[in-house]
């Protein structure tokens, strides 16, 4: 049974936490999904982290589809929610319906993620029937806008984010991710709402916790100061490489074991 937005729901009312991880490909979604991660965020992350872009705005519609299928075949049980590229929902709501439809219709995703105050584009996919993933606080298609990166929500523009939670709540979202704030502030509309809040960088008083995959496994040269490094996979396929270079150097490889006959 694939993970729905009624369990994330009744998660919320019992006080368990949960972790959302980003996957962006096949046998990491597979070994996610068989580890039990509930859900799976197919983020424009997928830009910086695998596709080499400087930040998320070129991320396409249909870079966000390619991969979005392939974690979406890797899957059992966990929930896979599409992430709306820049530019594939701010220009027009019709644009917003219409790509949101092809993460689910041709992505296999059951649910999509938006950034920004969307009231009414949440509003209208609630109302055909696509479950939303709000996002607040940092939203990265804004970097520019926002001029960088930066902790949002600081002293007298908490009202305004912890507003916009509310609003989005309202429209319909199923769930909220809210990204680089001060930790009480994501504790205060964790604890406000009524939907779960999934915090990256927003403290430990949010619902649940998103990691982009590439921090955790240390893929990446920098991890940021809110991500957790768990193992240090660049070290581990560094070192892998360097001894079937060695094997190869030095003719012990392929040996008998890995020989046809
Ligand atoms: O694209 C992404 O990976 C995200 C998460 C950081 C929430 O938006």
């Amino acid at each position: 049974m694939t993970v729905t937005i009624h369990d994330l729901r009744s998660w919320k009312s019992e006080g368990r936490r949960w972790a959302m991880l980003t996957a962006y490909d096949f046998p990491t979604a597979q070994i996610l999904d068989r580890a039990g991660i509930p859900v799976l965020l197919v983020g424009d992350s997928v830009g910086r982290n695998v596709l080499g872009y400087a930040n998320e705005l070129p991320v396409t519609m249909e870079e966000m589809l390619h991969h979005t299928r392939a974690v979406a075949r890797g899957v059992e049980h966990a929930m896979v929610v599409g992430d709306m590229p820049f530019m594939s929902f701010q220009a027009s709501i019709e644009d917003g319906v219409r790509n949101a439809g092809r993460l689910v219709k041709e992505g296999g995703a059951h649910a999509v993620k938006l950034e920004g105050a969307q009231f009414d584009l949440v509003h209208r996919l609630v109302d055909i029937g696509i479950p939303v993933m709000a996002h607040i606080g940092l939203t990265p298609q804004s970097v520019y806008g926002l001029g960088g990166y930066r902790v949002q929500g600081r002293g007298e523009a908490a009202a305004k984010v912890l507003d916009q939670a509310h609003s989005l709540e309202k429209s319909g979202a199923f769930s909220i991710v809210l990204e680089a704030m001060p930790a009480d502030l994501g504790a205060e509309i964790a604890k406000e709402l009524q939907i779960p809040t999934i915090g990256i960088g927003a403290g430990s008083g949010t619902d649940a916790q998103v990691l982009v995959i590439n921090d955790l496994l240390g893929l990446n040269e920098k991890v940021p100061k809110f991500a957790k490094q768990y193992v240090d996979l660049r070290q581990t396929i560094a070192t892998a490489a360097e001894a079937f270079v060695a094997d190869v150097e030095a003719g012990t490889f392929p040996d008998e074991e890995h020989v046809y006959s």
